[in-house]
């Protein structure tokens, strides 16, 4: 089991695709253990974003995330980290796959809807910066025995 640190970008907020977005995560199979909405602070979205900071979009992109609320998940389940990253799709949504989240609803590379983690140590470290001890909920869903089989788990 893995849980991936997920969040929904002001745009998606915005053009009201919220629902849409957790419905597709939820039908996957995956589990929701934290959500929250929020203003990012500055700070937070200057941590979470370091490794750009060099990057020409910096500027830009701590804008734009701090521009409106945006929704913050924490995601659970097998391989959760690499499923998440499949169902969200390639960064461009001009590009992304059809049937991914930007491929279906995206058409630019900065308002590209949705943030996933992209290693288990992104993870942890996105986990940490976005949620405090104890806001997430580690439960299961009875529905995993049908989700899953022996061998998955
Ligand atoms: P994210 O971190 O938000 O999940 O997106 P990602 O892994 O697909 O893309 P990444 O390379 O990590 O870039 C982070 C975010 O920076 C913005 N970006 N703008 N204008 C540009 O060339 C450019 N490149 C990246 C996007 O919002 C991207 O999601
Ligand atoms: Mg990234």
């Amino acid at each position: 089991m893995q849980t991936t640190l997920l969040f929904l970008k002001p745009d998606a907020v915005q053009r009201g695709l919220m629902g849409e977005v957790l419905a597709r995560i939820e039908r996957k199979g995956l589990t929701v253990v934290g959500a929250k909405m929020m203003m990012v602070p500055r700070d937070v979205a200057e941590q979470h974003y370091a490794e750009h900071k060099e990057k020409p979009f910096f500027e830009g992109l701590l804008g734009f995330v701090t521009s409106s609320p945006v929704l913050v998940l924490a995601v659970k389940g097998v391989n959760a980290i690499a499923v998440c990253r499949n169902l969200i799709g390639a960064t461009n949504g001009q590009k992304a796959d059809a049937g991914t989240i930007r491929g279906d609803f995206g058409m630019s590379g900065g308002n590209n809807l949705i943030h996933g983690s992209d290693s288990e140590s992104s993870a942890e470290r996105e986990l940490k910066l976005w949620f405090k001890d104890g806001e997430l909920c580690d439960y299961d869903r009875t529905v995993n025995q049908w989700v899953y089989d022996p061998s998955d788990l």
